[in-house]
Parts: C-alpha cells; structure tokens; sequence
C-alpha cells in the first residue's frame, strides 16, 4: 500500500536549512534523505515554482502575492537570508530545477501542489502536465519509486492533476479530515491519505487501511511519538527534525 521511503526531509531540509531551496536538499542529504516533501505554486506566468507561503515577506523579502511575479523574477529573489546571513545566494528555486536535483542525487519526491487561493485548477493542471513531460520514460517503466507522489489540501487541484497526468500518483491531504475522505480519495484515485499527525486516531489509521490506501502523516518531530504512529499503522511521515530521525528511523 506504501511502495515509498518511510521517512521524509520535510521541505526539503526540516527546520536545519532554509525550507523549499536546493541548500534544505543538500542538507537533508548530508542527513541521509534521499526522500523529500516540497511546495509548489504557480508564479504569475504559470510557471512552477518551490515555495510555502503565496506571499512574499516571510522566506522572501518583499510584499504581495508569489502570483504578482513572473518565475523569471522569483528565481532571483533571496530565499535564504530570512533563516542565516549563510544562505544569502539560496534563491527561489523552479519546479524543475529542483526536481532535476532531486533526480541528480536519487531523491524520491512527494509534491504537495499548494495553489494560492483561485488557482486550484491551474495549479494542479499546470504541475501535472510538466511533471508528466518530465517523467515520461518513468510512467512507461511502471515503477513507483521513480515517479514523485502529487499531495494536495485542494481537491480541484487533485482531480485536475488526475485529468492532466493520470498515471503520476496522487494522495489527499487534510488537516481536519472531512466526513467524506474515503470517497473524496477514492473520487480522486489517490493511492494514499497524507494526515496531520496531531487529528490522528488509532481509528483513523485503521479506516486508512480498510480502505486500501498508504497513510503518511505530517509533520513528526518527535521520536516517541513517531514511534506512538508507527505503532498505529501509519505507514510513513515527514519530519522537520532530520537532527532527531533518520531516514533509517523504526519504532
Ligand atoms: O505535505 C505535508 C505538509 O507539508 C503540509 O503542510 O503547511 O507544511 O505544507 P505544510
Ligand atoms: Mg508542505
């Protein structure tokens, strides 16, 4: 039900590196990550690119929306100094690039598609249909682990990612998990829930598992409470503490 890594570098690096830059993936690799979750949204141009937040002022310096600026101006925007005058030179990274550094150093992605509020289809439509021209020779060879895994909060992201590139795998993503998540998954073709482990129940995890879908859950920095999870059935996690559970980490 879960092909996957059990331990991801929660964007891209956990809280040891600027979140979403290539410096969070060098440093969850100097960890022994070679399984990362990163944001992406869409820049005015509809161009994807690797950030949280879909305004500037907290990991970028300035004001407004990501979607005022084209991907050619992001990329040139200081993604690193918020978190150490050290990272100065990080810079909002594209999609692409840093899926091709994800494959460069055999890194396993899960994608969560983050798409400012009003462009849930586009997002969706737009991440899909690169990651899909991306990854053709991989959805010919049927491997899961050489494909990413597509998470959302929008389910109009999700089901426009499934019409766009229906062979990249999709998982839904809640916090609150809503009455209907068995058929929202199912509507969607999602091969697994991704969970706030805090709304975690043992019952959760075991309707997951009736239900034949992975559970991953987010954002795990607690080693007994990881274990506390695992015990539970949960298949796998992300984590900001790449300091405190490896990517080898078993209850
Ligand atoms: O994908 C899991 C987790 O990253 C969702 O929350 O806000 O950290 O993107 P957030
Ligand atoms: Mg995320």
């Amino acid at each position: 039900m879960w092909p996957y890594p059990k331990v991801l570098a929660h964007r891209g690096g956990g809280k040891l590196a600027p979140e979403n830059t290539l410096a969070a993936l060098a440093c969850g690799l100097s960890y022994g990550f070679h399984a990362v979750e990163f944001d992406v949204m869409l820049a005015r141009d509809g161009v994807p690119v690797v950030m949280h937040d879909p305004f500037l002022g907290r990991t970028v310096p300035g004001s407004g929306n990501v979607y005022d600026y084209d991907a050619a101006e992001l990329v040139a925007m200081d993604a690193g100094s918020w978190f150490a005058p050290r990272f100065r030179d990080e810079k909002v990274p594209l999609y692409t690039q840093f899926v091709d550094s994800c494959r460069e150093h055999n890194i396993w992605m899960n994608v969560e598609i983050k798409p400012a509020p009003g462009f849930e289809v586009a997002t969706g439509r737009a991440v899909a249909t690169l990651t899909r021209a991306m990854f053709g020779l991989q959805i010919a060879a049927d491997d899961p682990l050489q494909l990413p895994l597509f998470s959302s909060f929008s389910f109009e992201a999700l089901e426009a990612a499934a019409l766009a590139a229906p062979d990249i795998p999709r998982a839904l993503l809640v916090d609150e998990p809503p009455r209907d998540w068995v058929r929202q998954a199912a509507a969607l073709g999602a091969v697994a829930i991704h969970a706030n482990h805090k709304r975690l129940t043992p019952q959760f995890a075991r309707e997951a598992r009736d239900a034949g879908l992975g559970l991953f859950c987010y954002t795990v920095n607690d080693p007994v409470r990881a274990r506390e999870i695992l015990d539970w059935g949960v298949d796998a996690f992300c984590t900001d503490r790449i300091d405190l559970i490896g990517p080898d980490f078993v209850r």
